[in-house]
């Protein structure tokens, strides 16, 4: 038997508690109980996203979300800016061509955050842009775009359109403080549960937009959903256990309480960093890093696909791999949801084990003592 441990950004562990919610015997949709965990848990979820407005639960994974954002906020042909700097920036830019919109891509380096100025400057090149379509924390790279600078563009122009499914229940993105008009996250991740449910929060002025748009939706039509959710049930058959599972999840991020929700994901995310510089080793993100997985390049010469093999089958670890260019270069360490200090303490440990039996020269305990250095600030 080889214990496992699963510390990629997603899908992440889940707690006995969601577990359990989620093992409870199937009920009817359209009665009083599931209405009442579903108002219980839309309540929790608007503190979540810090918005006055409606947040809709999906059953989708997290694309569901975003394509359910451009589907009700756009008209064919529209022209929308994309910041492209990973492979969920590309991911906006599919879904925008899908249905028929003009996406302008501003291509980012893979390991940048956008820079705001340069967004500004498409917007003065393209008045007619309707839309910014961005990554809060653009998973592939382990970077965190600057989406606060960014909605101090759009007040009165463009919708901003977030995805937040690395971010929300990362660090605080606060729909209505920030002025972000969309945002979007998946159960997946800092939610801590299975993935199968998407979620989704409008500004009043894209709500507005939504009745304008003539994209066709069905599905995924946000009006039909508000109206349904308002008065406690869905247009369609919910994801029952999900949302009871949505439910406890959010007791459990309640009772820790947001803020320190966030500064534990902080701290796991210094830590990690840390520990991998100590070790020698440079990251992916170093001026942008997300709080929610940490990129870091592997030595010249060793093969990464091959050595998370290794951390997989002989240590039971799951790190999540590089895409595209940066695929056998880096792995990509997790620290979102429901892990915690000894989590980062695996990871580093195992890693350094890793890459001594490749031949990479490591003293055994360096990265963790970086690690734990931080990690003590918890138990101040
Ligand atoms: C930033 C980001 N956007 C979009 C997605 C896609 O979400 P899903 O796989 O739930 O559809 C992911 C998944 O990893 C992600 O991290």
């Amino acid at each position: 038997m080889i214990k496992q441990y699963l510390l990629a950004p997603g899908p992440t562990p889940i707690p006995d508690e969601v577990q359990r919610a989620m093992a409870a015997t199937m009920i009817h949709h359209r009665t009083p109980e599931f209405s009442k965990i579903f108002s219980e848990a839309r309540e929790s979820l608007k503190r979540l996203f810090a918005t006055q407005n409606d947040v809709l639960v999906l059953a989708s994974s997290g694309t569901g979300a975003m394509e359910a954002a451009v589907a009700n906020l756009f008209s064919p042909g529209e022209k929308v800016l994309v910041v492209n700097g990973g492979k969920f920036g590309e991911r906006w830019v599919k879904i925008s061509q899908a249905f028929g919109l003009e996406p302008v891509q501003l291509k980012v380096e893979w390991g940048k955050a956008v820079n705001v100025d340069l967004v500004e400057k498409h917007l003065k090149v393209y008045p007619e842009i309707r839309g910014i379509l961005v990554q809060a924390s653009e998973t592939s790279t382990t970077v965190l775009h600057p989406v606060r600078e960014i909605a101090q563009l759009t007040r009165d122009g463009p919708l901003l359109v977030v995805d937040g499914i690395t971010a929300v229940g990362v660090l605080p993105v606060p729909l209505d403080a920030w002025g972000i008009d969309v945002l979007v996250t998946g159960s997946q991740k800092a939610l801590m549960l299975p993935p199968g449910l998407g979620f989704i929060a409008l500004s009043d002025r894209a709500w507005k937009q939504t009745e304008a748009a003539k994209l066709p939706r069905f599905y995924f039509d946000l009006r039909l959903e508000r109206r349904s959710q308002r008065k406690a049930t869905t247009a369609f058959t919910p994801a029952v256990s999900l949302v009871f599972g949505l439910h406890a999840a959010l007791k459990m991020m309640e009772k820790e309480g947001l803020e320190r929700v966030y500064a534990r994901h902080d701290r796991m995310a210094r830590a990690t960093r840390a520990a991998a510089i100590a070790l020698g080793l440079k990251l992916l993100a170093p001026e942008n890093p997300s709080p929610a997985a940490t990129g870091i390049m592997l030595p010249e010469g060793i093969d990464g696909d091959k050595l998370l093999d290794t951390l997989r089958e002989q240590m039971g670890i799951t790190f999540a791999e590089g895409q595209d260019d940066l695929q056998g270069k880096i792995v990509r360490i997790a620290h979102v949801g429901y892990m915690g200090a000894f989590d980062v303490v695996v990871a580093i440990g195992g890693l350094e084990m890793a890459l001594r039996k490749f031949g990479y020269p490591v003293k055994l305990g360096q990265g963790v003592a970086a690690a734990q250095e931080i990690l003590m600030e918890a138990l101040d």
